[in-house]
């Protein structure tokens, strides 16, 4: 089992270099190469260098095309003619803004720009396990913020619910720890927590199991941070700190999965994130990509910037098999259901599922009305 870790510094510098180069490519399409003071050449050189270096083989053939055209119909037409059942998705927070919960990284609106009010030395270090050993209250009063149950799925969610629905979903891997997935019905088979979940945590210093309903009842009682019954130690939610190794689940399933991957769609990440961004490039050469997000993202990675292959290949000359999709995660699923021939019934799935979902929450407030009252009127009797 490989016990890689979260290793964002290095991915961030490369992201913002990408970043920067996609916003420029996209606002005049001219080559930014020389402006950026990076030739062509020198990168082809070094390429080429490096490949002769480390025995790696170009291939000169021209590779076969995967996709009749590079977008959500090439995609949908490819489903329909190889009659494919191992999908695997992957998602990031972008599956869940439509719900109110926030992103990371999008300017204004992204939970790293908006975290002032807690005075951290810098924003991610509200998810960093040496800062939270300091100082636990920050995450805590966020997570009371975010904490799962006050939200509803989006399309995105039920989309890949009737991908399951209909086997062809191969496994759901989520960066996002909303618990959405479970709530939209994905059994959990079919799904890996990439960076954990809040449906349970542990006592950092004797590692004690504690539930959800146990942590949420302290967090909201403003017992914070909350203390294990045992021991003098922090009681964390099992959600994957920057500096934590990701679950058993993910490692484990990540040998098997991706080999076998027909189609892969990415929806809502920035895939800034190691390891979970490089999962990309496990499938194989010949599996087509589709990335549903509002910006592009993922057509760098690792060795990519060597030219060893790697990372979305859909601004490349030579792609074979990456399509994009710019957008709401939520209208790109529609238009997916729609083209797959379950549009409808991906609408009418949503609407009943929030439909019982609000039902069940006025029931339950209901009920914690009248226990209310009850107390009340136990007290008045006893006054
Ligand atoms: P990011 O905030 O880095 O990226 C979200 C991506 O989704 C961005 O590219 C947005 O443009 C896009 N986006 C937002 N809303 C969208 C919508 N409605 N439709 C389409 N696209 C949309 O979030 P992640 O990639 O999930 O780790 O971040 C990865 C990890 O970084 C998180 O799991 C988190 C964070 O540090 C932990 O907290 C453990
Ligand atoms: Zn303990």
């Amino acid at each position: 089992v490989t016990t890689a870790k979260f290793s964002h510094s290095r991915v961030q510098k490369m992201s913002s270099k990408k970043d920067k180069v996609s916003a420029r490519a996209e606002n005049n399409g001219d080559s930014d190469e020389e402006a950026s003071g990076t030739s062509s050449f020198s990168i082809e050189f070094l390429s080429r260098y490096l490949a002769d270096k480390l025995g790696i083989k170009g291939d000169d053939k021209p590779k076969e095309k995967i996709l009749d055209e590079f977008n959500v119909d090439g995609i949908v037409s490819y489903i329909k003619k190889n009659n494919c059942k191992k999908i695997i998705v992957m998602a990031g927070a972008g599956i869940s803004t439509s719900a109110g919960i926030p992103d990371f990284r999008s300017p204004v609106s992204g939970l790293y720009h908006n975290l002032q009010k807690y005075n951290l030395p810098h924003p991610q270090a509200i998810f960093e396990l040496s800062f939270f050993h300091e100082n636990p209250k920050p995450f805590f009063e966020l997570a009371k913020e975010l904490y799962p149950g006050t939200f509803k799925p989006t399309i995105c969610h039920y989309f890949i619910k009737l991908l399951n629905d209909k086997e062809m979903l191969l496994r759901h891997y989520t960066q996002n720890i909303d618990t959405l997935e479970r709530v939209a019905g994905i059994p959990d088979e079919k799904l890996v927590e990439a960076h954990g979940t809040f449906n349970k945590g542990h006592c950092l210093q004797c590692r004690k199991s504690y539930t959800q309903t146990w942590m949420k009842d302290k967090i909201f009682s403003d017992i914070i941070p909350p203390i294990c019954e045992d021991c003098p130690g922090v009681v964390k939610p099992d959600i994957v700190f920057f500096g934590e190794n990701l679950p058993e689940k993910f490692h484990k399933s990540i040998l098997t999965d991706f080999s076998q991957c027909e189609v892969l769609i990415i929806m809502g990440s920035s895939l800034t994130v190691q390891p979970f961004a490089s999962l990309i490039d496990r499938v194989p050469d010949n599996c087509p990509r589709l990335l549903i997000n509002r910006e592009k993202a993922g057509h760098q990675s690792g060795l990519s910037l060597f030219g060893f292959g790697g990372g979305l290949e859909f601004d490349q000359e030579d792609n074979t098999r990456d399509a994009y999709w710019l957008g709401d995660c939520d209208d790109g699923c529609v238009d997916l259901a729609d083209k797959l021939g379950w549009g409808d019934e991906l609408r009418e799935l949503f609407k009943k599922e929030h439909e019982r979902i609000d039902k069940e929450e006025l029931q339950e407030a209901k009920k914690k009305k009248e226990a209310g009252k009850v107390k009340g009127e136990k007290k008045d009797t006893k006054l």
